[in-house]
């Protein structure tokens, strides 16, 4: 009933590693919560210290936001650095940089050392500027870069078909096939047998306390420390992580580009976001091209595929055909750096990794290396970068209007959301139409299939009761409070929500 939301990765990654879900109770030492990059990161790094861990992933290992980047590997975030020199300040500044170079330095390790085939290549990372205002934001960025020793050099011409006016390089940057990679990681881990990966189990619940208790539907997980891996945390408290970190939604079209060569990867310096790479596909070249993103749940009437087709056709000379789309969301933190450490003061055995703000190839990598040095005490110079991303930290030049602005928009969708549910009646639904619509005075999120049936759920988030929206590029209700996405049977897509949608009766059916 949900549409297929299948990445160019997930259709050309083989055969997907499969794990049974949790049934029974579980104990080890590390509980990790999430399979995608982070969390299976951080296995395959505990395993090389013989560290008996749990994987707990809701969906399938892979099946979150990893399986769905651009998977770019670079230190070059856009403009981001000489925007966190003015918010966090210089030294975090570096100490971002820093880690994050570590981050992709441990990518082509792992690479190199477990012979992986995962298409890992070099390539330059550009940003381009196509007006005179962001030429000026390239100069900045370029400056951030000198003072915080980052490759980069600015030039008025690229390897693009098409116009630009200038572009900022660095070079030796990468790119990789993520799936084939975190597969080879599982592999490792199947072997190491320090491991057990269960899917389809999502956390449902975490008891805190000397050892931890996570509980799934199918049994429970005893753990000395939980690491919560899950892109966003699956607890709010204590920690206040629901007010502090929003979500973001992009989508990407992978089309056969045979012959072409763009050299490097690219981002560009204005709105809305565009990026662009390449792949080595099956025998033809794939170009990846992503962007026209928005707040998750804030959809309203975009089209942002119809918008990424018509930039393929009009920037890359014509029709390419269609090999895949899709979309994804990344979290982002109040001041645009991940928060990597403990969960809060009072819960030192529980880890956080979040707020990668789509950088996140570099920054789970980091995360995950941070992690396994504070729970085994191996030191790793990572650690030194640790104050940085510390999720207790405080930021008020660089926060406080992030926390206000969001914080506000959020009770407004409570609000606002609510008086704007139209009533209307449920045999106004067209087959595959989906809508939020007061019916008998309650609000409901109503979905009617291509047989015709129709579903009708409770059109409140089972996070924090929010008001969802209906999201028609993905046929499913998101959440603008806070992101949660739920498919039109009502099971959640993505978090934070742990429960599905309440079923109501469609009753006035035809
Ligand atoms: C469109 C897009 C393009 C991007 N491109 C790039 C790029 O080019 N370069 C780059 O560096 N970064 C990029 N990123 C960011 C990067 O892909 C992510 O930051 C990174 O993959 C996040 O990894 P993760 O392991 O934290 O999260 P995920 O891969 O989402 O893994 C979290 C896992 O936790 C599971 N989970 C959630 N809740 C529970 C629960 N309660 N119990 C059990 N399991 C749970 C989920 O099912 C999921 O599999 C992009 C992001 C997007 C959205
Ligand atoms: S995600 Fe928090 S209320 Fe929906």
């Amino acid at each position: 009933m949900t549409r297929e939301n299948l990445s160019y990765w997930e259709l050309t990654c083989g055969t997907r590693p499969e794990f049974a879900p949790l049934s029974g109770d579980g104990t080890c030492e590390v509980a990790i919560v999430g399979g995608g990059l982070t969390g299976i990161t951080l296995a395959a790094l505990l395993a090389r210290q013989g560290v008996k861990t749990i994987v707990l992933e809701a969906d399938r290992i892979g099946s979150g936001t990893t399986g769905k980047s651009t998977a770019k590997i670079t230190v070059q975030h856009g403009l981001k650095l000489h925007r966190l020199i003015g918010g966090v300040g210089e030294e975090k500044a570096r100490l971002y940089a820093e880690a994050n170079r570590m981050g992709a330095d441990q990518i082509a390790d792992f690479v190199d050392a477990l012979k992986i085939g995962c298409d890992h290549m070099r390539a330059p990372a550009h940003v381009f500027a196509e007006t005179e205002s962001e030429i000026k934001e390239l100069e900045k960025e370029m400056r951030a870069m000198e003072t915080l020793h980052v490759d980069g050099a600015l030039a008025d011409r690229c390897d693009l078909p098409f116009p630009v006016k200038a572009v900022l390089t660095t070079q030796n940057q990468a790119h990789f096939h993520p799936l084939k990679y975190l597969f080879a990681l599982v592999q490792t881990l199947v072997q190491s047998g320090t491991c057990a990966l269960h899917e389809r189990s999502r956390a449902i619940a975490l008891e805190r306390g000397q050892r931890c208790l996570l509980r799934t539907r199918g049994g429970t997980v005893c753990a000395d420390t939980v690491v919560l891996a899950t892109n966003y945390p699956m607890v709010d408290m204590p920690g206040f992580y629901f007010s502090r970190l929003h979500q973001e939604r992009s989508y990407i079209r992978c089309v056969d580009a045979q012959g072409l060569d763009i050299g490097g990867m690219y981002i560009n310096a204005g709105k809305p976001v565009r990026s662009f790479r390449t792949h080595p596909g099956e025998g033809s070249t794939r170009l990846l091209a992503g962007g026209y993103g928005h707040k998750t749940g804030r959809q309203g009437d975009m089209d942002s595929y119809g918008d990424l087709q018509k930039l393929v056709e009009n920037r890359f000379n014509g029709h390419m055909g269609l090999v895949a789309q899709w979309s994804a969301q990344d979290t982002v933190t109040l001041d645009n750096v991940p928060y990597v450490g403990t969960l809060s003061k009072e819960a030192p055995n529980v880890y956080v990794a979040a707020g990668y703000d789509k950088w996140g190839m570099t920054n789970a990598t980091a995360a995950a290396l941070m992690i396994a040095s504070a729970i085994t005490s191996a030191h790793h110079p990572v650690g030194n970068c640790a104050a940085a991303f510390d999720p207790h930290r405080f930021t008020p030049s660089a926060s406080a209007k992030s926390f206000l602005v969001q914080n506000l928009d959020v009770i407004r969708q409570f609000t606002v959301g609510n008086l704007a549910i139209p009533f209307d009646s449920l045999n106004t639904l067209k087959k595959g139409e989906g809508r939020i619509m007061g019916v008998e005075s309650d609000a409901a999120a109503a979905y009617r299939d291509e047989d015709g049936d129709i579903h009708v759920y409770n059109a409140h988030c089972t996070h924090m009761k929010c008001p969802l929206t209906y999201n028609q590029m993905e046929n499913s209700f998101d959440c603008p409070c806070h992101g949660s996405r739920f498919g039109t049977d009502g099971e959640v897509l993505e978090g934070p929500a742990l429960y599905p949608l309440e079923k109501k009766d469609a009753g006035e059916k035809d």
